[in-house]
């Protein structure tokens, strides 16, 4: 059976990226997936604490909600991971959560080498602002951290506006996820 991992970064639980993961979600279980889903704005998370046991042993030394990240991503055959657009980034949860990926890639002072390449993975943002600029940095941010990680995106949703949101657009929007979340499945 394939296994998806999903980060969810938005502390909104009925949010618009809650809502467009949920339908990702729901996609991926409909053709029989298992999935394993984490809620970054945990109160159990902490933040990366720079100790470098990641660069020699393939997996993180903190011991929380998280803990089990690393092997739920090794075993997985994507990654699914949302957020909102805070400040022109991801929200300040998905970066924490970032920093503790850390042991995704292995570095030897030289040559850094993912340890867990090739995963397909699906992006979902929401943003305020009808312009989708306005999240395009911190979209390719990410983005270009997953690639470095061996990762190869699939496809990226990015609902804009939701200051005054276009439900007809975000209906379309939620079928793409649906199907993104099927397509997942091979
Ligand atoms: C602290 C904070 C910062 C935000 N910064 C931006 C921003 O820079 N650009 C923008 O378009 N929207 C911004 N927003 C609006 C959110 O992106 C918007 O409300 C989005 O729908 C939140 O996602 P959610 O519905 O999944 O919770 C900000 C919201 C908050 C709370």
């Amino acid at each position: 059976m394939s296994k998806i991992v999903v980060f969810n970064g938005s502390p909104r639980k009925n949010g618009y990226t809650a809502k467009l993961l949920e339908q990702v979600v729901k996609g991926a279980k409909a053709k029989g997936t298992e999935v394993i889903e984490f809620d970054l704005n945990d109160p159990g998370i902490r933040g990366c604490i720079g100790c470098y046991y990641c660069r020699t042993h393939a997996g993180c030394a903190v011991k929380d909600y998280l803990q089990p990240m690393c092997e739920a991503i090794k075993e997985a055959d994507a990654i699914v991971f949302g957020s909102p657009i805070y400040y022109y980034q991801i929200t300040g949860q998905a970066k924490v959560w970032l920093d503790r990926t850390f042991p995704m890639i292995e570095n030897d002072g030289h040559t850094i080498t993912p340890r867990y390449p090739g995963k397909r993975v699906i992006t979902i943002f929401a943003q305020g602002n009808s312009d989708p600029k306005v999240g395009a940095d911190g979209i390719k941010y990410i983005t270009n951290i997953f690639e470095s990680y061996g990762w190869k995106l699939e496809d990226s949703i990015q609902f804009c506006g939701t200051n005054n949101p276009n439900l007809q657009k975000f209906e379309e929007l939620s079928l793409k996820a649906f199907k993104d979340g099927e397509n997942l499945v091979r």
